[in-house]
């Protein structure tokens, strides 16, 4: 079984496709460290976010190894990230990497922006995670705290909104929900109860098949 799980930033739909891969025994990928790590080589290496063949290079060249390397979750690559995504060719270098991650048995739960859409449209489940904008920043900026990182939640807000506009305006792979998605508010959930939502949704799904 292959479960997409779309939605803006901060969300929380990385934690929630952690916890659902743990429940049902499957891998799981988190999408946005793949764009995280690729604008994190062309930021290393010096070259401009704007350098597509560069940018395609590195995104061919993707080490999973160093997925895991905490800086990749700063604001800083985080929107080096947004940029380089809006590049159809990166994108394109990035489809089989995936496609081939959620084809692995036994089962897999990708989590991203355009999964249930590009990616992996005939998807068994797809959930598409939604939350207030100022309660995504407020989320984040207590990560960003929890870090040891400064962080001002109003900063945190407007950069949520700006990554939101250009994230679902952009012509390639836009950040909208599948017209099978289910949708799923977590503004007022905490993680359990996120977690238990996806469940009933993955479980609904399967009792109908
Ligand atoms: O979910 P995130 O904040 O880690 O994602 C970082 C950026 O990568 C985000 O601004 C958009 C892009 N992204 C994407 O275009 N497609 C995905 N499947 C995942 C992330």
């Amino acid at each position: 079984m292959i479960i997409a799980i779309d939605g803006p930033a901060a969300s929380g739909k990385g934690t929630l496709g952690k916890r659902l891969a743990h429940h049902y025994g499957y891998r799981h990928l988190d999408t946005g460290v793949i764009y995280r790590a690729v604008a994190k080589a062309l930021l290393d290496a010096g070259v401009d976010l704007a350098d597509e063949a560069r940018a395609v290079a590195a995104a061919l060249e993707l080490d999973p190894e160093k997925f895991g390397d905490p800086v990749l979750k700063t604001q800083e690559i985080g929107n080096a990230a947004s940029v380089i995504s809006a590049i159809p060719r990166v994108r394109e270098a990035l489809v089989n990497f995936q496609r081939q991650f959620a084809a692995d048995p036994p089962g897999a739960v990708l989590d991203g922006r355009d999964i249930g859409t590009v990616i992996c449209p005939d998807a068994d489940v797809k959930i598409f995670v939604v939350a207030d904008p100022k309660v995504r920043a407020h989320r984040r900026t207590m990560e960003a705290l929890a870090r040891g990182e400064s962080a001002d939640e109003a900063l945190v807000l407007a950069d949520i909104l700006r990554r939101d506009e250009r994230d679902r305006n952009r012509p390639v792979a836009p950040l909208r929900p599948a017209p099978d998605a289910h949708v799923l508010d977590n503004s007022s959930l905490d993680i359990e109860g996120g977690v238990r939502a996806a469940i009933a949704i993955v479980e609904t799904v399967r009792a109908g098949r």
